[in-house]
């Protein structure tokens, strides 16, 4: 039998269980803190931002999904056993929420829209005008599941793209690549839209510093959809107010739900969302869950197993 521990705080579980029911109706569903027997012990789990120490209370569990692609949340509980398997979420609904979401954000910041809607706001009447996509430089920053579907969506526009990440890729037409810490500088130097979608691990924490923001070109601007802790918040908002850098959309930021006094909510220069760059969707997800499931039941290997060495 297969037991599914379900944790997700703050949103009902029950679309959750019809979504999985759906998939496969033997599943058994079981939302915690609603579990009730001792025998009746979970199999699978799938979890955000479960409190620390849960999982590790359940010696049958075979493999912990998160309900995102980021792992982080399971990886900051310390009692998580380390050999049990972790999976990223890796949906389709996921892919085209980032999609859309980096589209829309590259669009606005090639157009200029944060400068004209800080015009706006004065009754400035100021005519500025844009370059061709083709010569505007856009670097994707991780090159995972999401920077990838985000980058086949930029394509068509005729961006010109790079890609930084840490293992060597498949040569493809149009994206620029860049690996490693050896030529991130060079990635940075010739980046005039940088898109943040890195996992948060200890190389990427702080990876945004003073320096590495001021590598970016003069006018340059940041879109950080990955994890917060990417950039240096006080040195991305000095940057702005220099002038070195244009623009900045945070979907993410170090301390989330972002203060209600923090500077980030009225600079005129900032776009902030609260962290909908791209949600998991119920149904795409419960078939992600089921098919994964069924993969390890006959021995198969997970899609999308977290590389604990990696620490994503
Ligand atoms: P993947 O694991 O598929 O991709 C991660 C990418 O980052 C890979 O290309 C990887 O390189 C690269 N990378 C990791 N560490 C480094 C490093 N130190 N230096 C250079 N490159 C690095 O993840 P996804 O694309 O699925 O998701 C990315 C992140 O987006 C998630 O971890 C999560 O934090 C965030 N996210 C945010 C959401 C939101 O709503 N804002 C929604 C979903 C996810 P390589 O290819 O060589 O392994
Ligand atoms: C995720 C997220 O990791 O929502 O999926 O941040």
């Amino acid at each position: 039998m297969t037991r599914v521990l379900f944790y997700l705080d703050g949103f009902p579980h029950e679309p959750w269980e019809k979504a999985i029911k759906a998939a496969d109706p033997s599943i058994e569903f079981h939302s915690y803190p609603n579990w009730v027997h001792d025998d009746d012990r979970p199999t699978y789990a799938l979890v955000w931002e479960a409190p620390k120490g849960l999982l590790n209370q359940y010696s049958n569990i075979k493999a912990v999904f998160s309900l995102g692609a980021g792992v982080d949340h399971l990886l900051e509980d310390t009692s998580l056993p380390s050999d049990l398997p972790v999976i990223r979420m890796g949906d389709d609904g996921l892919k085209e929420g980032m999609s859309e979401y980096i589209l829309m954000n590259v669009l606005m910041h090639h157009r200029q829209m944060p400068q004209f809607l800080a015009n706006q706001r004065g009754a400035k009447w100021q005519r500025i005008f844009s370059k061709a996509a083709a010569s505007v430089r856009v670097g994707m920053m991780g090159y995972g599941a999401l920077g990838k579907t985000a980058t086949t969506a930029l394509k068509p526009l005729g961006y010109d793209i790079a890609a930084w990440s840490t293992s060597p890729k498949e040569p493809e037409h149009g994206i620029t690549q860049f690996m490693g810490q050896d030529e991130f500088k060079q990635f940075l130097e010739r980046t005039d839209i940088l898109v943040g979608l890195l996992p948060e691990t200890p190389e990427t924490i702080g990876l945004m510093s003073e320096e590495n923001l001021a590598a970016l070109p003069q006018g340059a601007s940041v879109i950080n959809a990955g994890r917060g802790s990417l950039i240096n918040i006080d040195a991305l908002l000095h940057a702005l107010d220099k002038g070195h850098l244009s623009a900045a959309t945070l979907d993410v930021v170090p301390e989330e739900p972002l203060p209600p006094n923090h500077p980030l909510w009225h600079h005129e220069k900032v776009i902030i969302t609260p962290h909908i760059a791209a949600i998991t969707r119920t149904e795409t997800a419960a078939n992600y869950l089921v098919n994964n499931i069924k993969r390890m039941e006959i021995g198969e290997p997970p899609q999308n197993m977290m590389n604990r060495n990696r620490g994503y």
